[in-house]
């Protein structure tokens, strides 16, 4: 199993929105993908169809999985889609509180708790809050992929390198094998402004960290999202469903599986 984590201290560079994308494209190739929610708003619990009334409730959150020594991760998860799995979130202060105040390996509650998982799963996919507290370290912790989703807007690549050095303390102390990348997100490809942004971002990550496609800003995707499903799924032939199978495509070559031609319940290789 190969962990993605989508981070990025902004809110509305639609970190969450490529998180669900790619979690139902990787699932639509063969892969087994388990997506994690670690944002109390629960915006990709939601997008799962996830009852986050109910959720506040029975509290089977991601948070409280990370407090419980007793339960497994699977006491937590629920299907999404075919070979797509979700453990979602909601509102739950206490349990983020409780998590910061363990005196005990804090950043490493979620990974220890996936070790269980990882036959289960080709791809686990973290969505995370627009914040570097601990559910955000957390997460990074068990990263082999940091995906930075990174919108184009004046102040796009404000408290990049900020991010990038939270990101980079986290990955030396706790996931020394993590690879950061950045990804544009509603992009508009005839805009100078956003060509602009696009050239910073490849000279601040090095061409090779920015993946080569961008995700086009699109009405379909946002529409989509809507009805608490992907682009790929509503509109297969369109510009948005094209780029987020090109994305999922491109992480695959990233993280080194292979596609296949068989349709199996897993394309994994290695
Ligand atoms: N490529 C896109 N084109 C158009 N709208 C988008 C696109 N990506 C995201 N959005 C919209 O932008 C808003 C913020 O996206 P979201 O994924 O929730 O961001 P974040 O998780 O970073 O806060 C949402 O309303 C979403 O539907
Ligand atoms: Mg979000």
């Amino acid at each position: 199993m190969k962990t993605l984590v989508f981070s990025n201290h902004k809110g509305g560079v639609a970190k969450t929105t490529c998180a669900f994308n790619a979690s139902v494209a990787l699932a639509k190739l063969g892969f087994r993908v388990l997506g994690i929610d670690v944002d109390q708003q629960g915006n990709f619990s939601d997008s799962c169809g996830v009852d986050l009334e109910e959720l506040e409730k029975t509290q089977r959150n991601a948070l409280r999985m990370m407090l419980d020594d007793k339960s497994e991760f699977s006491d937590f998860t629920r299907p999404v889609r075919n070979r797509f799995d979700v453990i979602p979130c909601s509102l739950d202060d206490d349990a983020e509180t409780l998590v910061s105040g363990l005196s005990v390996s804090r950043e490493l509650r979620l990974k220890r708790k996936l070790v269980a998982a990882r036959p289960n799963y080709d791809f686990c996919i973290i969505d995370t809050p627009p914040s570097l507290g601990i559910v955000t370290v957390n997460a990074l912790a068990v990263s082999d992929l940091t995906i930075v989703p990174i919108q184009p807007s004046r102040y796009a690549l404000l408290g990049l390198k900020q991010l990038l050095k939270k990101i980079a303390q986290v990955r030396d102390d706790l996931a020394p094998e993590m690879l950061v990348m950045a990804l544009l997100t509603r992009f508009v490809e005839r805009q100078t402004f956003d060509k602009a942004v696009h050239t910073e971002v490849v000279n601040r990550f090095g061409e090779s960290l920015v993946f080569n496609v961008a995700i086009p800003k699109a009405v379909a995707i946002e529409e989509a999202a809507a009805t608490k499903e992907s682009v790929i799924e509503t509109e297969s032939e369109s510009v948005g469903s094209f780029a987020f199978r090109k994305f999922a495509k491109e992480i695959l070559e990233v993280i080194g599986y292979e596609e296949k031609q068989t349709q199996g319940t897993s394309r994994i290789t290695r």
